[in-house]
């Protein structure tokens, strides 16, 4: 059965840019964001690789360490990452998992045989810091991810774990919240001492705390 949300991330160890990944380990407590790519030297996958690499302090900032994959080997990766340097104005500076024999991207689904039958679709996963999948994402191999997005995921799912707060259509960073519908009146008196608008009783916004 395909990975849902709340599954325990699987645990691997494989090659990578930088060497072989113990995945657990290696996530250690901190937010993960692993995502595929079909191939290496393909033309959208370096856009997005590039993309990641300069989004690299925003996710730093929310303590997310982010894992590409592609199911080459780590030679091909390496000469690959030199044309992402060279073509997106920036170096890799993260991992991507060499998945030659398809060992990770089988542990998570990542090849929809319907779609392709040996290359991975564009999967994306966001594993929390006790290795639960909180979001999976899978775009078709010609279309590019947004990653302004994922980051707007993380920020929503950060912000629910620590002030149980809710995010509405739409909403971006700095903009109000929704208590989440657990939350009583009575706590919610405790969590947000400044009040709150009660649109419906079950439709609660405050500020964005944090
Ligand atoms: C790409 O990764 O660039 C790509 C892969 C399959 C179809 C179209 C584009």
């Amino acid at each position: 059965m395909a990975l849902q949300l709340g599954d325990i991330a699987p645990d691997f160890t494989q090659d990578s840019t930088e060497g072989p990944i113990h995945f657990h380990d290696w996530a250690g407590g901190s937010w993960v964001v692993l995502f595929s790519h079909p191939k290496d030297f393909t033309p959208v996958c370096t856009t997005e690789l590039g993309a990641v690499a300069k989004l690299k302090p925003e996710f730093d900032k929310r303590g997310v360490k982010v894992i590409g994959l592609s199911v080459d080997g780590a030679g091909s990766h390496e000469q690959w990452a030199k044309d992402i340097a060279e073509t997106q104005g920036t170096a890799l500076n993260f991992p991507l998992i060499a998945d030659h024999d398809r060992k990770v991207s089988d542990l998570y689904g990542m090849i929809h045989p319907n779609a392709n039958d040996t290359l991975t679709v564009r999967s994306v996963f966001v594993i929390d810091p006790s290795k639960r999948v909180r979001l999976t994402l899978t775009y078709p191999a010609s279309t590019g991810r947004n990653f302004d997005e994922l980051l707007r995921v993380i920020d929503s799912l950060q912000l629910t774990d620590r002030f149980k707060v809710a995010t509405p259509v739409n909403w971006k960073h700095g903009e109000d919240v929704i208590i989440v519908p657990s939350v009583t009146n009575e706590a919610a008196k405790a969590l947000f001492p400044a009040g709150w608008t009660e649109v419906k009783p079950y439709l609660r916004t405050v500020k964005q705390p944090g």
